[in-house]
């Protein structure tokens, strides 16, 4: 059988308490699929500066690289906030995403119906949201020069945010590709009145449109855009942006959700070969506790099937079981209205490895 590799790395905080429960959803899918995984564990982002010396030690990126997928908690803590950037965990992140060549990132926030109460926005605002940012995940300031000096007035720090026309038009091309099998609409974001990475962005954008002419396309300004996704969220279709812009606001997406904790999302490059990883963070403000919500980790599995093995039934069971098991009214913390009636990141595990079948 055609056995799919697949490296886990949890990383820090909440990272193994959710990857756990993505686990058992995959053991399940392969009872009642037939379909084999092998996974690999590799030490990754503050654990590994402490076991290693490195936040993305060689051996976990050779173990990446031969995987057919990778799947990936969280990375970060107070612990490691105060290192040097080659100490930091966030470093092994960006490292990996480089490294693998994944320089477009898929984060789709689908709003669940009986969660509209979950979320701090009124459901008649919510109604039909189901959007998809498309972050450039390789360029831009994360990736650009970065100093410090001596300047005229005490110590200067420099962050360069680059782009060239072979990166933007790489990930707009994706996302127009995306948009024409949805509802056909596309939101470039930018900030193209004071930028000039954004006035690139802007001319690419509108070189390659005509490509495209069966999707509409508008142009937003980035600011403008944070306010516009709290006042119609269910008119963006798919936005594209580049790496900071696309960073905050899928944050701000995330709470059309109802959580943080709801955002699945997918890394890709070239091929069929993705990295799987929720929105969210270590949060080290509830790690150990038992109290994460899997379900942006568990989501992230079924992109994973869908986008990189093409297992389109298990992916659509997984979707089916979350589903099934919020209509019934079970909630983690963040998405509990009744907070004294929240379960555990376990038993909501449990419960969605209980509900998925063929
Ligand atoms: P965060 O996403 O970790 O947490 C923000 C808030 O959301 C916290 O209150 C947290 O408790 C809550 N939250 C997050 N995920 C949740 C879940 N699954 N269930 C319930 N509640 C959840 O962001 P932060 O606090 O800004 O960052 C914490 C650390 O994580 C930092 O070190 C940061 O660099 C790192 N980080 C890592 C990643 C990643 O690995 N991809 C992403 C974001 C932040
Ligand atoms: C994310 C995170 C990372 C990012 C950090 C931890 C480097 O916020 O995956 O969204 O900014 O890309
Ligand atoms: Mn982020």
């Amino acid at each position: 059988a055609d056995v799919k590799k697949i490296a886990v790395i949890a990383g820090d905080g909440i990272g193994p308490e959710v990857i756990a429960e993505a686990e058992k959803v995959l053991k399940k899918t392969e009872e009642v699929f037939g379909y084999g995984f092998e996974t690999e564990h590799g030490l990754f982002g503050g654990i590994a500066i402490d076991e290693k010396g490195t936040p993305l030690p060689q051996e976990t990126l050779d173990l990446c690289k031969k995987a057919d997928a990778v799947l990936l908690g969280a990375v970060g803590g107070p612990k490691w906030d105060n290192n040097s950037k080659e100490l930091r965990p966030e470093t092994g992140l960006l490292g990996i995403r480089k490294a693998l060549g994944l320089f477009s990132n898929i984060r789709p926030a689908v709003i669940f119906d009986c969660l509209k109460d979950a979320s701090t926005l009124k459901p008649e605002v919510l109604e039909g949201t189901d959007l998809i940012v498309v972050r450039e995940l390789t360029g831009g300031i994360y990736f650009g020069e970065k100093l410090r000096r001596e300047g005229a007035h005490g110590e200067e720090a420099v962050d360069t945010c680059v782009y060239n026309v072979q990166e933007v038009e790489r990930i707009v091309r994706q996302a127009f590709e995306i948009a024409r099998t949805r509802r056909k609409k596309l939101a470039s974001v930018d900030k193209a009145n004071v930028l000039e990475t954004s006035r690139l962005w802007r001319e690419t954008v509108n070189r390659i449109a005509p490509d495209y002419p069966d999707v509409e396309l508008e142009h937003v300004l980035v600011d403008n855009c944070a306010m516009q996704l709290l006042r119609r969220p269910s008119s963006f279709d798919v936005i594209v942006t580049e790496n900071m812009f696309g960073d905050i606001l899928s944050d701000e997406a995330a709470m059309l959700t109802g959580s943080i904790g709801m955002l699945s999302s997918a890394s890709l490059g070239e091929g069929a070969f993705g990295l799987y990883e929720p929105v969210h963070g270590s949060a080290p403000d509830i790690a150990g506790q038992g109290v994460a919500n899997p379900i942006a980790t568990i989501l992230s599995v079924a992109l994973m099937f869908r986008l990189t093995f093409g297992y389109h039934d298990a992916a659509e069971a997984i979707e089916r079981a979350v589903k099934e098991v919020l209509d019934a009214g079970h909630r983690t913390g963040d998405i509990a209205v009744d907070k004294s009636k929240a379960i555990g990141t376990t038993a909501m595990g449990d419960l969605i490895v209980n509900a998925i079948r063929k």
